[in-house]
């Protein structure tokens, strides 16, 4: 096993009855906070009355920023932080999915970044040492953004979509109430369920993990749960149980316990990374982890590629680049393979 730092600071609140716990934990942050939801379906569930009643017993000032759209437009995030920084908002709560809470991570960085464009922090041409506080109330199992500290904004205008990682920007405190997900559609639960499986697969279970049994068998654990409980949600939408199980398996799937060490494979493009693998590892938090560049080209070797990693993947640690001539490589399996075994 390689060694490893692993640090997670969102509190989560898991059930149904939990929501009562949401002033005593939102006021400690401050008294001003911005309500940031999606297109209103939180209203049909009862869902916002229930969180007004809470914010206004804790004495609560509510801002409201609605509308934040699937895929969750930098403009969107902009109006957000805009209103932050005029109110001198305290604190932010998300209700609602990924696309909520992924927002509501851009909106905390752009609050605190003394230009007016969240798209200057998220193309890295600015950063930001702090963001601000983040509560969520989540409504759909699926991307694990209420427990992460990532979060995809798109800009329509140049038709561009990344990821981005503010300093800290995991959830403080996450509510997961698996009644909030009884209304979700068969179609919805099911990319989600799909959603869940794809994280497990992208950065955990698929990485050479030889003596890495535990979080193999906790990957696992993950992956046959989703099997186990999608298809009870979708033909019985109010199956407890079955929410219960999809919404922390959602959770789990990207908080980072479950993978320490990945290898990186791609081929040497234009001396650096192809833009599909920049785009992949743009979308995840590589804090604290491990990764083990392993590159193909026709002569150049790893050319840019590892300075690119190591300046997307912040806080991980990156090795220099295993180099192999791409047309070499089926002859040298057995090479390769006892190199990678040298490494785990
Ligand atoms: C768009 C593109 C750009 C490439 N640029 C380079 C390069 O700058 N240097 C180099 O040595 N190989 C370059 N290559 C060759 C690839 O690195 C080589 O095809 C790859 O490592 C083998 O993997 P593949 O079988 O997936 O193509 C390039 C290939 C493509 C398709």
């Amino acid at each position: 096993m390689q060694d490893f730092i692993l640090q997670n600071k969102t509190k989560v609140y898991f059930g149904k009855d939990q929501l009562g716990h949401l002033g005593e934990e939102i006021s400690l942050f401050g008294k001003k906070v911005l309500l940031i939801y999606g297109g209103g379906s939180i209203k049909k569930l009862g869902l916002y009355d229930k969180v007004m009643k809470e914010l206004d017993k804790a004495g609560m000032t509510v801002f409201e920023l609605s509308g934040v759209e699937p895929n969750p437009h930098h403009t969107t995030v902009n109006k957000g932080a805009a209103i932050c920084k005029k109110e001198s908002i305290d604190v932010l709560l998300a209700v609602g999915g990924g696309s909520t809470i992924d927002a509501t991570k851009g909106i905390a960085a752009a609050a605190r970044y003394e230009g007016d464009d969240v798209w200057d922090l998220v193309t890295g041409k600015a950063s930001v040492n702090e963001t601000l506080p983040i509560v969520t109330v989540l409504t759909l199992a699926a991307t694990g953004s209420e427990m992460d500290g990532g979060c995809v904004i798109s800009n329509v205008e140049t038709n561009e979509k990344f990821g981005y990682f503010g300093p800290d920007n995991n959830p403080d405190v996450s509510f997961l109430d698996p009644t909030n997900t009884f209304t979700v559609s068969a179609y919805q639960t099911a990319s989600g369920s799909a959603d869940i499986m794809s994280h497990v697969f992208d950065v955990a279970y698929f990485s050479k993990q030889d003596e890495m049994d535990m979080l193999l068998r906790m990957q696992e654990e993950v992956l046959k749960t989703v099997v186990k409980y999608a298809p009870k949600a979708i033909k019985m939408p109010d199956d407890y149980e079955a929410r219960a199980n999809l919404m922390w398996a959602s959770s789990w799937a990207l908080n980072g316990f479950l993978y320490d060490t990945i290898f990186l494979c791609y081929p040497n493009w234009w001396n650096t990374l192809p833009m599909p693998v920049l785009g992949f590892i743009e979308h995840y938090d590589w804090n604290g982890k491990h990764i083990i560049p392993v590159n193909t080209s026709e002569g150049s070797g790893a050319g840019k590629s590892v300075a690119k990693i190591r300046k997307v993947c912040s806080g991980a640690t990156v090795d220099e680049a295993y180099e192999l001539k791409g047309s070499e490589v089926d002859s040298k399996i057995s090479q390769i393979e006892s190199w990678a075994k040298g490494k785990v």
